[in-house]
């Protein structure tokens, strides 16, 4: 058994990483930095390149043949700036969607393309509640992950009975990316992106479609869906007042 992780040197990547080498599952990762504990004896097993830059895309997907097959690919890598969307700079902008939504999509369609995955592999998008609430501060943000959303639920569809597609909406992980992007009053109520990996492991082994982890999650959806103006009131004073307020020179 073989997995690819993008954004695989720290984070939610990182924990996915661990969990399977821990199981005796083969990894290959990538991401701008190789994690300081990789093992020295599967170097060549992490590509190390900036996603953002397509023009390193063909080395990775030279890299990715090199390697194939897979039996599940984990499309991690993301980004995102938490900040008014009007000062946010463009550059910002282009790499949300250049990281979050277009490069899963192309990179996805590589896999197909080349028949790099074994007959019934999976196919795992690490997406966010951002695409159930408007997400003050992080309009981008959601809107990559939506997009990513409407691909993989495409995907699903199309390859059912090929492939396997599990799309996971995570609330806040304790990692680098929610300690920039939301306050520390919110750091209680974080998962450990240890707990995350284990319950994404368990749920691709049983073949879910859709992982929600944890009961907050769940009613955070509920309620974005019956009463969404309560939640976009209750985002904005817990999560975008203290954040401009942490971080004056952002705005
Ligand atoms: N943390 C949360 O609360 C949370 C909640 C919901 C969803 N998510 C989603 O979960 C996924 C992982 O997030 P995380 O919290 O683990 O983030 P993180 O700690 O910031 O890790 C992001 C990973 O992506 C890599 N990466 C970032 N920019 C890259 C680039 N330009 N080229 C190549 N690799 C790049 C980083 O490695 P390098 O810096 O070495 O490149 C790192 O391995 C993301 O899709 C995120 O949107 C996170």
């Amino acid at each position: 058994m073989k997995v690819l992780i993008t954004g695989a040197s720290r984070g939610i990547g990182k924990a996915l990483i661990d969990e399977y080498l821990r199981c005796g599952v083969e990894v290959v990762g990538v991401a701008r930095n190789r994690p300081e504990d990789w093992p020295q004896s599967t170097r060549e097993a992490f590509f190390t390149c900036d996603l953002s830059k397509q023009d390193n895309w063909p080395r990775f997907f030279d890299f990715v043949k090199r390697k194939a097959p897979f039996d599940i690919c984990i499309h991690n890598v993301g980004v995102n700036e938490a900040k008014p969307f009007v000062d946010l700079d463009e550059n910002s902008v282009l790499d949300q969607f250049q990281i979050n939504l277009l490069f899963p999509v192309v990179f996805n369609q590589f896999l197909l393309r080349e028949k790099l995955l074994n007959s019934r592999s999976s196919f795992i998008f690490i997406n966010s509640l951002a695409h159930f609430s408007a997400y003050p501060g992080s309009s981008f943000y959601g809107a990559s992950k939506s997009g990513l959303h409407s691909f993989a639920q495409g995907l699903a569809v199309s390859l059912k009975g090929d492939f396997h597609v599990l799309n996971v909406y995570p609330g806040p992980v304790e990692t680098e990316q929610a300690r920039a992007n939301s306050p520390l009053s919110a750091n209680s109520k974080r998962m450990s992106p240890q707990i995350l990996a284990q319950k994404i492991v368990r749920a691709q082994q049983k073949r879910k479609q859709t992982l929600y982890p944890g009961f907050l999650v769940f009613a955070f959806i509920i309620l974005a869906k019956v009463w969404p103006w309560s939640l976009e009131w209750t985002l904005c004073r817990s999560l975008f007042r203290p954040l401009l307020k942490a971080n004056p020179a952002k705005v």
